[in-house]
């Protein structure tokens, strides 16, 4: 989602090929993937390619940060994609190509890259607040300052400070506890934001709402973001490039732009240009089915 003014003519939610709006020339890609595979077990009888060659380049670009969806048939290596960025093992390290990291190759997990998964992880035995501030603790910062931060951002994940705060996560909905899991990622304001079907398990009038929200906090913290989905109405709501892979041994087959939607995501499916992209989307997505790429 582009906060910039969209083209004229084109409608909300059209498939571009081009950014519209110019990547910065004095840094380096925020993201970058080099000829890389991923080989679990290799040289063992269970051996397996999961990912095969995937390169791209996601830009800095100026004062936005790019939200990029991943989709792609179960099994294909989108999460093992994540868990590269991350630097995370076993998936981490590759077996061949490179990893880059604003210029740098990835050595481990860093504060600059947040990770939310599917399954709303948060430490059963702290309160919201100190879920959310466990992060800044890391870092040393102060207790008092570190709660009135992590209360600020209870609110604008839309839990309510007064009656959420101090419970436990088993006193929370799924739905609750990803909020949790979001603030306590975005209050480190990473530079990158790896997310793993986060939203996967909930209502779809929640999944709207926790979509209206991540957009706009999203806006706020201007990261990158890597969202991993299989909704494809939610992939073209959020992103605004989409990745679209093929079977395993997982590459990127398809990649492109989306224009930023203009109404909430409970309205947009009403949209025709909205229902054409997902409808392509889908397309390509149910040839891969069939097990066409
Ligand atoms: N640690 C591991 N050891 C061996 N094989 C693995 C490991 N992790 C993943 N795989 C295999 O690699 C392939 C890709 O896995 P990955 O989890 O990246 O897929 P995915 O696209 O995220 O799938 P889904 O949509 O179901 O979450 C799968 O066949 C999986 O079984
Ligand atoms: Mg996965």
């Amino acid at each position: 989602m582009c906060p910039l003014p969209l083209p004229p003519g084109v409608p909300a939610c059209s498939i571009i090929d081009a950014p519209p709006y110019p990547a910065r020339a004095d840094v380096p890609p925020i993201v970058e993937m080099n000829g890389v595979t991923k080989t679990y077990a290799a040289g063992t009888p269970r051996e397996f390619t999961a990912i095969r060659d995937v390169t791209f380049k996601v830009e800095d670009l100026a004062n936005v940060g790019q939200f990029v969806c991943i989709l792609g048939p179960s099994g294909c290596g989108k999460s093992t994609i994540l868990r590269l960025i991350a630097g995370l093992s076993p998936q981490f390290p590759p077996t061949a190509g490179e990893v880059m990291v604003n210029g740098h190759q990835v050595a481990a997990p860093g504060p600059d890259r947040g990770m939310v998964f599917q399954d709303y992880t948060c430490f059963d035995n702290r309160t919201v607040v100190d879920n959310v501030a466990f992060g800044l603790e890391c870092r040393g910062v102060q207790k008092k300052e570190r709660r009135a931060e992590a209360m600020e951002w209870i609110a604008k994940v839309g839990l309510n400070p007064q009656k959420d705060a101090r419970k436990y996560p088993h006193q929370l909905s799924g739905g609750m506890r990803q909020r949790v899991a979001i603030a306590r990622s975005l209050i480190l304001k990473p530079s990158i934001i790896l997310m793993d079907e986060p939203f996967g398990a909930l209502d779809p009038a929640t999944r709207h709402n926790m979509q209206d929200l991540l957009a706009a906090l999203w806006r706020e913290v201007q990261s990158t973001v890597f969202f991993i989905t299989h909704d494809v109405p939610e992939a073209v709501f959020l992103g605004d490039r989409i990745f679209i892979m093929s079977n395993a041994p997982g590459t990127i087959l398809h990649r492109f732009f989306i224009l930023a939607p203009d109404r909430p995501a409970r309205l947009m499916p009403r949209e025709p240009a909205f229902l054409d992209t997902v409808n392509g989307i889908r397309d390509i997505l149910g040839g891969l089915a069939e097990g066409k790429g």
